[in-house]
């Protein structure tokens, strides 16, 4: 099958397009590397020992991207690309709406003028706010608290309608859990530019020396331990989600959304305790308050994927810390510049 991969270059996008091409799919990727490095990609090709096609472009330049797409002629869209910061999209708002939203609809757009009706889309658990149950089902009420989670939220109301309204449209949207971990080769991994917002960059950080300490957002939580309570995906198995929902779109019409979680929640202090084991290293750290807008416990019901999708996650904590540290240890600084490999 021929894919269309927006955001490729990225961390979820580049361990996708391995599995992709792994399992003898033609991509063609269109990123503009304002989170990513071409390295990434020529790791990929280096890794598979495949081609990927690659266009250096913005999702906001509607005309680029349909000339993209039309000239590609894919059977299905993997869209990843977009901006994930929270507080960022506090702060810039209409960046976040232009290029998350803006650049969507320009994408079912351009699908429309190479007739293509299959899309995979990378939302996001945090379209559902704070939990009135848990574990989250694909029920729960919407009612994300941050522009980058509405962007997030609107996306899915414009895909799902979309599929309404074009015939034999098959569109999911993959709500991913907390995504860690990396290649096991330790070739390709996240790579946050700047201080990491998430947890397990700033662990693997500690743990390689980058910085000093770990600053645990609150020990007051009402979790086992007091930590905040996430379920974390290990990449490899979200990247093979991607693979199970491109099928699914092969089979049934319509819009679904659809929970990437392995349904267990790991606290803050047992990830440093696993963190600890898989890399040998201290990993200080310190108790600080509580950082606005965290919830407590967040984990997903993963019945739907297993229904739908014929997934679930084969992944544990051991493997997503040991695959980060092999990934932090190999490139403490991340990808190199551009031109070496
Ligand atoms: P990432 O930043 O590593 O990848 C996003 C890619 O999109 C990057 O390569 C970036 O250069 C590209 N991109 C951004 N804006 C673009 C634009 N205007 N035009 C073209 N390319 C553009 O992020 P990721 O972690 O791989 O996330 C991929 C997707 O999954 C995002 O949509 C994100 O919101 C979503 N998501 C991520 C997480 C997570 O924790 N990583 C959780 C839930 C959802
Ligand atoms: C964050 C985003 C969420 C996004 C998700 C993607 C915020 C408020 N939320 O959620 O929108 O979908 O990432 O993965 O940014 N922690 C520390 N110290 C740190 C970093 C984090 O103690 O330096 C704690 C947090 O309080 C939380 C847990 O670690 O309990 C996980 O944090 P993080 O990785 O940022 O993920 P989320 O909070 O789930």
């Amino acid at each position: 099958m021929k894919v269309f991969v927006t955001g490729g270059a990225g961390y979820i996008g580049s361990h996708t397009l391995v599995q992709l091409l792994a399992a003898g799919h033609d991509v063609c990727v269109f990123d503009n590397y304002c989170n990513s490095s071409p390295v990434a990609l020529a790791r990929v090709r280096q890794l598979t020992n495949r081609d990927v096609a690659m266009v250096e472009g913005d999702i906001r330049d509607a005309d680029a991207l349909t000339a993209a797409l039309v000239d590609f002629a894919p059977d299905a869209v993997i869209h990843f690309a977009g901006l994930k910061a929270v507080g960022e999209s506090n702060e810039k708002p209409l960046l976040y709406y232009q290029t998350n939203v803006t650049g969507s609809t320009n994408l079912l757009a351009a699908m429309d003028a190479a007739n293509c009706r299959r899309i995979v889309f990378s939302s996001s658990a945090t379209v559902y706010g704070e939990a009135q149950y848990l574990p989250f089902d694909e029920e729960h009420p919407i009612g994300p608290t941050n522009p980058y989670g509405r962007t997030k939220a609107m996306v899915e109301g414009i895909i799902s309608d979309w599929a309404r309204a074009t015939p034999d449209a098959s569109a999911v949207l993959l709500r991913y859990f907390n995504p860690v971990g990396a290649h096991e080769s330790g070739r390709i991994g996240e790579d946050p530019q700047g201080i990491p917002n998430n947890l397990m960059p700033f662990v693997a950080q500690v743990a390689v020396g980058r910085r000093a300490k770990l600053s645990i957002f609150g020990d007051d939580y009402d979790t086992r331990d007091g930590t905040g309570e996430r379920d974390y995906i290990h990449v490899v198995d979200l990247a093979d989600a991607h693979l199970a929902a491109l099928d699914y779109t092969g089979r049934a019409m319509g819009c679904e959304a659809i929970n990437v979680g392995t349904g267990q929640g790991v606290t803050v202090s047992e990830l440093v305790v696993a963190y600890r084991r898989a890399s040998g290293r201290p990993i200080p750290l310190e108790i600080v308050p509580r950082r606005p807008g965290d919830v407590a416990r967040s984990y997903a019901a993963t019945a739907k994927a297993e229904k739908l999708l014929h997934w679930r996650a084969a992944l544990d904590v051991d493997a997503m810390c040991a695959s980060s540290w092999r990934w932090q240890s190999d490139n403490p600084q991340g990808y190199p510049m551009a031109g070496e490999v």
